[in-house]
């Protein structure tokens, strides 16, 4: 076993008073515990590493968020795989980009992807502004250069203006830097608070109902929350995907081998980061690979292969219904008007 994750089984199960197998009871002492364990969803950061996330920056960064002139093709936004209306992820099991290309990795969401203590899989982005960075430029998603997509937005008067209104202390506010913060700011308004859960941790005990708190219950005595805790029910800690059973190469490809790619270290051979589980009912289909589109599916993987347990149809199904109700308010974006490219504006390729 690997140090690292072990010690943060011992610190999760610990955090339950657990560890020896105490059962816990339904009503307060279960809601106490989730309380505690997870939280409800915080409200939208009002700045990141110390820096304003101004109603100028979230604007600039709607309108780039939905902009396909970021990509060299000028037909794949952010939005083409993180869909503000189907739950911020594509529905599809690996993202298709530039030019019908399939990449190698299903879409994560971006709702209340801020929480995350990094971005991506296998966490090799540590802020949503590194991130924001990586899809512009990658070959299967939008293929562009940071040099081209700067051509572009300094091409397009309207887009100076804004550029200048949310780094008015800039000298030369069009750059690529900029660009990734201004997607940040908007990404940060991308949470999705009011999920019956909350709710329920705030003292509405009629907001799950029996099969759900049950589901809770399972969820967190059967180890779930020693990986996904936190707000997010996940997105802070990595772990081998397959702790006790990997699963078979069609749900674990042997070709990505996770954070080993980060780190080049053998014992992350396998390690992803602990998937945020809000909003799962939305996310389908699951994993990595993108290739299991039944939540009740998802659960029992899961139980086996991360917790060695073969869980009763029952008990599956009881906990896919609890994680039905981390299902949160989407925010209601509105689409905005893209300014007119002009003769210097770059051509789609
Ligand atoms: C072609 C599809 C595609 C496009 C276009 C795309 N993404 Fe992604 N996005 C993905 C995939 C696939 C991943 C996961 C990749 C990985 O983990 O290696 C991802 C990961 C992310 C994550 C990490 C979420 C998490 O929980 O780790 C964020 C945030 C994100 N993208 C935001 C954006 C932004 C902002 C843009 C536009 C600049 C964008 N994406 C464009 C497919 C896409
Ligand atoms: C040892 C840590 C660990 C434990 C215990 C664990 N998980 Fe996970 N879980 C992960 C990791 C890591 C992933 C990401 C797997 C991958 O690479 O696709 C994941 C992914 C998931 C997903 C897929 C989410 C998505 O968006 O694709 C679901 C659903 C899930 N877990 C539910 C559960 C449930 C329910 C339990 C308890 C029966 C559980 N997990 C126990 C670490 C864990």
């Amino acid at each position: 076993m690997d140090m690292r994750w072990k010690a943060g089984l011992a610190i999760g199960a610990g955090a339950l008073l657990c560890a020896g197998g105490a059962v816990l009871a339904q009503g307060d002492e279960l809601r106490q515990t989730a309380a505690a364990l997870f939280g409800a969803i915080p409200d939208p950061p009002t700045e990141v590493r110390g820096v304003a996330v101004t109603p100028e920056r979230v604007e600039l960064g709607r309108m780039l968020f939905f902009e396909p002139r970021l990509s060299r093709s000028h037909v794949i936004s952010c939005n083409t795989c993180h869909s503000v209306g189907t739950g911020g992820a594509d529905n599809v099991p690996v993202s298709i980009g530039h030019g019908w290309q399939r990449g190698p990795r299903n879409s994560p969401t971006v709702f209340n992807a801020v929480f995350n203590a990094a971005q991506f899989w296998d966490g090799r982005a540590a802020d949503l502004a590194e991130q924001a960075k990586g899809p512009v430029q990658a070959s299967v998603e939008m293929n562009n250069t940071p040099e081209r997509v700067v051509e572009t937005l300094a091409s397009i008067p309207q887009y100076v203006e804004r550029f200048r209104a949310a780094f008015p202390d800039d000298a030369d506010p069009v750059g690529f830097d900029n660009v990734a913060l201004a997607l940040e700011a908007f990404e940060t308004t991308l949470v999705t608070p009011g999920a019956r859960f909350d709710r329920y941790i705030a003292g509405d005990e009629g907001a799950l109902d029996a099969t759900e708190r049950e589901g809770l219950r399972l969820f967190v005595e059967s180890g779930c929350g020693s990986c996904h805790n936190g707000p997010n029910f996940g997105g802070r800690t990595y772990f081998p995907f397959g702790v006790i059973e990997r699963p078979g190469a069609e749900i674990l490809p042997e070709d990505d081998k996770g954070r080993f790619a980060v780190t080049q270290t053998a014992s992350d051979e396998y390690v992803f980061r602990a998937a945020p589980l809000r909003n799962v009912e939305l996310t389908a289909p699951y994993f990595h690979s993108g290739q299991v589109w039944d939540l009740e599916q998802a659960v029992a993987i899961m139980g086996s292969s991360q917790l060695g347990r073969e869980l009763a149809d029952a008990e599956a199904a009881a906990i896919a219904a609890f994680l039905r109700t981390l299902t949160g308010r989407t925010p209601e974006v509105a689409y905005p008007v893209l300014p007119p490219s002009t003769a210097a504006t770059p051509r789609p390729e």
